[in-house]
């Protein structure tokens, strides 16, 4: 049901955005929730870092600005975005006009707590300076948690930015922003914020914590994951601090960008393709052998092509995969991976192709163009994740009628629906409601990926039924309008919680 209330306007505060800077799904994200949400009437202004090399945008404004006793003159690049949407870039070479996003090679920048006040405090008062008050700012993950926390002090009696709500969504409770506690002087917080129930996590600070307490609403970015971090399985700690604002938690499922990720018209692919005519995957299948230097005899092309497209971390798996080295070149398939990460993982791929190079490919590195190639190409799209907030990787899969073999954590297990026989392909599930998309684990071990695996390569030996598990997952619409409508309902939650309207939460499921 679309909102009957009057639009509103929106500052989304963030550290990375398509087409501006990205290392993970957060990019995606914050590339495409502002056009869905103007597209529902919502005034938006996307707020991010003018890092090295982004040269979009013309200036607005320049204006001084102290955060803790450090000035710089700031500049704000403003880009026009699709829907009358916009995004203010905050350039201030010092601490943005680095040869990293977060810090050198994979590494943290000592002065990041600086550098993501300087991006919040920047778009606070440019939207102050502009008068431009939004209904409510909406900040993503521990480098935007800052915002809540200055809207609930500094600015909590500002002429203009007094009393504006916050959001404040999880991307990943894994990064929680910690730093020493003497932290909080140079940030122009007060001591009084050292305290259990605002900042401090055992004897330091953590800007995760500081969204998560000051926001009036916390979102995470699947209803699977919004249950789970309540848990110590997945909590990494912080399951008391989020079973506290239990009442005021919610699980938004990501979207994703439907024309950037488009099979039938994604200008990375040799031949576009749809449900009803799915040849054009055989020649993105091809190209990505002969980008892998795999062979394209027809043995090769016939044999089933397993992808990863990933951060190479624990998280995704790459533990799991590790332990099952010696098993995947005698599995029936050919295995590709495209990624970056820890050494190790990099290395084992990267040796496991050279050892195995008619059955296995390593690509280490981020490119953009060959993940679409990728998920067009593959046949499976393996992601066996410990934990995964959301994943959008096996949404473009299932777009792309590549077939994600997922473990049951949450947004994967939100997303895909195991292929069970008794369940018929495509057909009704046991509880009668969802279709059949892929082939889902539970257990987080070797064989469990493993098992799964088999299923799916069993499968897929049988054509009809592989074709119909595809176009099942292909008519699955993920595009982002039904979160934007979530997130508007939340906004307006907000803002009622704003004005101290008293309302009886919502909680999450179950
Ligand atoms: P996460 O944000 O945890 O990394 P997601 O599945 O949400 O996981 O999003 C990952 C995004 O990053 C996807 O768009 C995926 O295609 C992209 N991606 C990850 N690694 C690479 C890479 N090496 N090259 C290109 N794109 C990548
Ligand atoms: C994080 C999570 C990923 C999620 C993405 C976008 O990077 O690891 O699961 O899809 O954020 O919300």
């Amino acid at each position: 049901m679309p909102s009957r209330k009057k639009p509103g306007s929106v500052l989304i505060i963030g550290s990375e955005a398509v087409p501006f800077a990205k290392t993970g799904g957060l990019a995606d994200v914050l590339g495409t929730l502002p056009q869905a949400l103007a597209r529902l009437g919502w005034d938006v202004t996307l707020a991010l870092p003018r890092y090295r090399g982004v040269d979009e945008g013309s200036l607005a404004a320049r204006f001084p600005l102290t955060v803790g006793g450090y000035t710089r003159e700031v500049g704000i690049f403003e880009v026009s975005l699709a829907g009358g949407s916009r995004a203010w870039l905050v350039d201030c070479p010092d601490v943005f006009d680095r040869e990293g996003i977060y810090g050198p090679g994979g590494g943290e920048y000592s002065d990041n707590p600086r550098r993501f006040a300087m991006l919040v405090r920047a778009a606070l008062e440019f939207a102050a300076l502009r008068g431009a008050r939004p209904s409510v700012v909406h900040a993503h993950d521990w480098q935007a948690g800052l915002a809540p926390v200055y809207l609930k002090t500094r600015y909590a009696t500002h002429s203009v930015l007094g009393g504006i709500p916050s959001v404040f969504t999880i991307h990943n409770l894994a990064y929680q922003g910690l730093f020493d506690a003497d932290w909080l002087p140079r940030l122009d917080l007060g001591w009084d914020l050292f305290s259990i129930d605002r900042l401090e996590y055992w004897g330091r600070i953590s800007l995760l914590k500081g969204g998560i307490n000051e926001a009036e609403v916390v979102t995470a970015v699947s209803p699977r994951y919004a249950e789970e971090i309540q848990t110590p399985e997945f909590g990494f700690g912080f399951d008391g601090i989020l079973r506290r604002r239990r009442a005021d938690l919610a699980g938004v499922l990501n979207g994703i960008d439907v024309e950037r990720w488009d099979p039938e018209h994604d200008p990375f692919l040799p031949r576009p393709y749809s449900a009803d005519d799915l040849s054009g995957k055989d020649s993105a299948k091809a190209e990505v052998l002969v980008r892998y230097r795999l062979a394209t005899d027809g043995a090769t092309l016939k044999r089933p092509l397993v992808a990863m497209i990933s951060r190479m971390i624990d998280q995704k798996g790459f533990d799991l995969m590790a332990a099952l080295a010696d098993e995947l070149p005698r599995l029936e398939a050919t295995f590709i991976v495209l990624g970056t990460g820890e050494t190790r993982y990099q290395d084992l791929w990267t040796g496991l192709a050279a050892r195995h190079p008619d059955r296995i490919g390593a690509h280490i590195g981020f490119d953009e163009a060959l993940a679409h190639l990728i998920e067009a190409g593959a046949d499976i799209f393996l992601m066996p994740s410990r934990f995964e907030p959301c994943g959008l990787s096996q949404m473009y899969s299932l777009r792309y009628g590549t077939v994600p073999v997922v473990r049951a954590v949450g947004g994967l297990a939100d997303t895909v629906v195991d292929y069970a026989p008794s369940r018929r392909f495509g057909g009704a599930s046991s509880s009668g409601h969802k279709k059949s998309t892929g082939f889902v684990f539970q257990e987080y071990t070797p064989q469990g990926v493993l098992e799964a695996l088999n299923r799916a390569l069993a499968l897929y030996a049988d054509p009809k039924r592989w074709k119909a598990l595809q176009r099942a997952g292909m008519a699955q619409d993920h595009s982002w309008d039904r979160s934007a409508r979530e997130y508007v309902r939340i906004y307006e939650r907000a803002i009622k919680k704003g004005f101290g309207i008293r309302d009886s939460g919502f909680g999450v499921r179950g």
